[in-house]
């Protein structure tokens, strides 16, 4: 065996954000206001977002400075390594090599403090004292209470309900972080209240979640809302991720023909993979795939449309591929996988065939992560886990075919509050959902109505 682990030095963190929508053939379609149908202006975003995030989502410049103090906490885990899982490729009996890049060295265990340290930080220098947030499966409450914690703001996390029953111990961790926490739906919002009437023994979804933490930040001044995934700010900053790995990947002597990550709302995947797509549209071909489940199955098999991103109808009119605004996901445990929608830039690339999705069911992303945990060690989240599916099945195809890859995946974080969902597996309770046609017609009816993208 060779190098395992390639690393870089502190002083060689990367100072910019790059910004995809510089370089994409085809521009995302607007986010329209849903009383006007026009798109969205800055003054409508103003109650919930600081005004530099509201410029870096509609900014066209290819990168953007990464403030000082940012890359001053980034200093505590950043640069991630990037391995060579020669142990998994021998497991496996592949000619391919994967590498990963692993996100769960941070302190909250993912890839998501890259953003919640960049919006605490804008929304400080704004004057906002205090966020709100969602999260599904904790890792994006933990790391904004964290961020919160660290750049002294205070934080309100409302917490998918199944997940909140499920983790204990995220919530413990978001509270020694110092932020409040609620399960969702909970009775401190309208609409939180509206859905328990209705619906008392729902499992909460993240669109749920969001409408509450949206309803919390647009009724008080000194609140911003503040979300993980989806948005283009968000997926700007986790760009960091992909531009690392380049240069890890030149230290390795290799450059990937495929990059695969997961998708919730696509912000892992768009850290890792938009440096790389950045190569492709310049001419290098590069295999871009992405991993979602086969229980919330966004972009293979969801509608692209305008549609809301919560389930109350709060926010503005999205472009993505979406299951509709009223889809609650069967109770998996990739928590951080179930959204109906995904981020706008990602479904732009999509429809461009800049990038190819499939969906896993979670017997199988857990026979892999297993697989993944008896070789290289580390215990993957479950998100994760469909990222190192998605590798292991390139690499079984390459094999078939008498091929060789060099396969390149993102290690979004670590599975060490998934213990439950790991017991489950073993004693042969997950079950495997694949939504039938019937469910999803349904789901989709929600649109109906809404602007289509010409
Ligand atoms: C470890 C991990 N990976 C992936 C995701 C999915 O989110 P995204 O698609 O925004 O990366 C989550 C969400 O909570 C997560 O916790």
């Amino acid at each position: 065996m060779e190098q395992t682990k390639f690393l870089l030095d502190e002083s060689q963190i990367p100072r910019r954000w790059y910004n995809v929508a510089a370089d994409m053939p085809n521009a995302p379609r607007p986010v329209l206001h849903p009383g006007t149908g026009e798109p969205v202006g800055p003054d409508d975003l103003a109650p919930l977002f600081p005004m530099e995030l509201i410029g870096q989502e509609v900014s066209e410049e290819a990168e953007v400075a990464i403030p000082e103090e940012v890359l001053d906490i980034y200093r505590l885990w950043r640069p991630t390594p990037l391995y060579r899982a020669y142990r998994l490729e021998q497991a496996a009996g592949t000619r391919s090599r994967i590498f990963y890049k692993y996100e769960g060295v941070s302190p909250p265990g993912s890839h998501k403090p890259n953003t919640a340290v960049a919006q605490a930080f804008y929304n400080k220098r704004e004057g906002r004292t205090r966020l709100s947030t969602e999260t599904g499966a904790g890792q994006w409450g933990s790391a904004l209470a964290f961020a919160c914690k660290l750049i002294g703001l205070e934080c309100k996390v409302y917490m998918v309900r199944i997940s909140y029953d499920q983790k204990p111990f995220r919530r413990s961790m978001i509270e020694t972080w110092g932020a409040e926490i609620v399960a969702s739906p909970s009775t401190d919002t309208q609409c939180g209240r509206a859905i328990l009437d209705e619906f008392p023994d729902t499992p909460g979804s993240l669109g749920i979640a969001i409408s509450e933490a949206v309803e919390d930040a647009a009724g008080r001044d000194d609140t911003s809302y503040s979300l993980g995934s989806v948005l283009n700010h968000v997926l700007l900053h986790q760009t960091i991720i992909g531009q690392e790995a380049l240069a890890q990947m030149e230290l390795a002597g290799a450059f990937p023909d495929v990059v695969i990550g997961c998708v919730g709302g696509g912000s892992n995947f768009a850290g890792l993979a938009f440096p790389f797509i950045r190569e492709k549209i310049a001419g290098r071909e590069i295999d871009v795939l992405a991993c979602e489940p086969a229980a919330c199955p966004t972009l293979t098999r969801g509608l692209y449309a305008y549609d809301f991103g919560d389930t109350s109808k709060l926010t503005p009119l999205v472009p993505m591929h979406t299951l509709g605004h009223d889809f609650v996901p069967a109770p998996i445990h990739a928590g951080g996988l179930r959204y109906h929608g995904v981020a706008p830039l990602i479904s732009q690339l999509v429809n461009d065939e800049l990038i190819r999705a499939e969906a896993y069911l979670q017997n199988d992303i857990f026979a892999s992560a297993v697989r993944f945990a008896s070789t290289e060690g580390i215990i993957p989240a479950p998100e994760s886990a469909h990222a190192i599916h998605g590798a292991l099945e390139v690499a079984r195809a390459a094999d078939e075919a008498g091929e060789e890859r060099t396969i390149l995946f993102n290690l979004s974080g670590h599975g060490h509050f998934d213990m439950a969902a790991y017991d489950n597996y073993f004693s042969g309770k997950l079950e495997d959902v694949a939504l039938d046609e019937a469910e999803i017609d349904r789901a989709l009816r929600a649109i109906d109505g809404l602007p289509t993208p010409a």
